[in-house]
């Protein structure tokens, strides 16, 4: 089993960003809590952040026939990038999407994925747990 982590932009920012949103930790704290867990499940993890549609985009088309799912937060392009849920639709590889917030309980126009409809399933609302959970998703399939 071989997973890719997409975090889409300004995630980089997480620990400095609206803590009182996103929480304390840096991405690169939440990463090793996410390898350490895939580690004890014996799959294998790598990591992949941009600020850029684009670069997302080619990493997703990049996934395919080289890893078994992909576990992305495409942050704000969530809301409106057509390009990343069709690369996600264009790959035969399971997604499974993630927020660290509730998207839904938040501002209107965050309500709206146009990335969940391609996708196994959106896991929102949980903070970094959200990644974990999106992980043993994978590993109970
Ligand atoms: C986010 C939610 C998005 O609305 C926002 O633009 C982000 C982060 C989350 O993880 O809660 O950048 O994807």
């Amino acid at each position: 089993m071989k997973l890719l982590v997409i975090n889409g932009p300004n995630l980089n920012m997480l620990g400095l960003r609206e803590p009182g949103v996103y929480g304390n930790d840096t991405m690169e704290s939440i990463n090793k809590e996410i390898l350490s867990k895939a580690k004890e499940k014996g799959i294998e993890v790598n990591f992949f952040q941009s600020n850029i549609e684009g670069e997302i985009i080619n990493k997703i088309h990049s996934a395919m026939g080289v890893y078994d799912g992909i576990i992305i937060n495409p942050g704000a392009y969530t809301h409106y990038s057509i390009a990343i849920r069709d690369a996600i639709a264009s790959v035969n590889v399971p997604a499974v999407e993630v927020h660290l917030s509730n998207i839904h309980k938040r501002e209107q126009f965050r309500h709206t994925s146009v990335t969940a409809p391609v996708c196994t399933g959106q896991i929102t609302g949980f903070g970094k747990k959200g990644y974990i959970m999106a992980l043993e998703a994978f590993c109970d399939e």
